[in-house]
């Protein structure tokens, strides 16, 4: 079960299908020695499988931590371009994005394919990075709540024990990639939401991110709020001194 400790303050970096060999270099190297604040912050990066190589060997004896953007939920077998949570385990990968609204909206992915997806990453010690939100769609609709317990529904339903080895990141996708982040307040108001949910599991100590056009500029008053325990960061990720700033707000 988790602890007060817990709620340690994490900033993820999700380069979505950004970076190539030679940009990853000195980005990495520069995370490397710019992570200073790892006593009050965990900070990593979830990067696209054909360089997870390259932040084994880069980010390794480091503070960072790393992680991959999708698996699947299937153990082995027949499921070609698939890539399983062993795999991910080859590589020192410690989290792995489940559900982000990008393989939802465009792989179709369930909310039941995104919690079969979650059990698999906790079946191989992962920490699986469950996304929720909603669309503008919904928000302007009023839907909100409903959207987001109903995405969170069949992961809780996985019980307080798979809860507690996961993270939950509340991304409204009409913030995604905008440079328009939801404020202060409208995030606190969806994290207590989610907040009541985990506590009603029996988890309140999980952490729940938010993610959604972060930068160096929001992060402090971001996590100002109660129950904003860090950020899921897209595009300010791929900026090395924008994305420390992030982590040391
Ligand atoms: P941006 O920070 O680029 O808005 O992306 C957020 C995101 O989708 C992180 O997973």
């Amino acid at each position: 079960m988790t602890t007060e400790q817990s709620r340690k303050r994490l900033v993820i970096g999700n380069w979505k299908m950004h970076g190539s060999l030679a940009a990853n270099e000195s980005l990495l190297a520069a995370l490397r020695q710019g992570h200073v604040h790892p006593d009050s912050c965990d900070l990593a990066v979830c990067v696209p499988f054909p360089y997870l190589a390259q932040v084994h060997r880069m980010l390794s004896g480091s503070a960072l931590s790393w992680g991959a953007q999708d698996l699947s939920a299937q153990a082995q077998g027949a499921f070609t371009g698939e890539v399983s949570a062993s795999m991910l385990n080859d590589f020192s990968c410690r989290f792995v994005l489940v559900g982000h609204s990008e393989r939802r909206s465009f792989h179709g992915e369930t909310d039941s394919v995104v919690a079969a997806k979650a059990q698999a990453a906790l079946a191989a010690g992962l920490v699986p990075v469950v996304c929720v939100g909603e669309t503008l769609q919904q928000q302007e609709a009023g839907e909100t709540s409903a959207v987001i317990e109903r995405q969170l529904a069949p992961v809780l339903a996985l019980g307080p024990q798979a809860v507690a080895g996961m993270v939950i990141a509340y991304e409204p996708v009409w913030a995604i990639g905008t440079g328009k982040s939801a404020t202060p307040e409208q995030a606190q108001h969806v994290h207590a939401l989610i907040r009541a949910k985990l506590q009603q599991a029996g988890v309140p100590q999980v952490r729940v991110l938010y993610g959604g056009s972060v930068k160096a500029a929001n992060a402090a008053s971001l996590f100002a709020m109660p129950d904003i325990d860090g950020a899921l960061v897209g595009g300010a990720a791929l900026v090395a001194e924008e994305f420390l700033n992030i982590a040391a707000a």
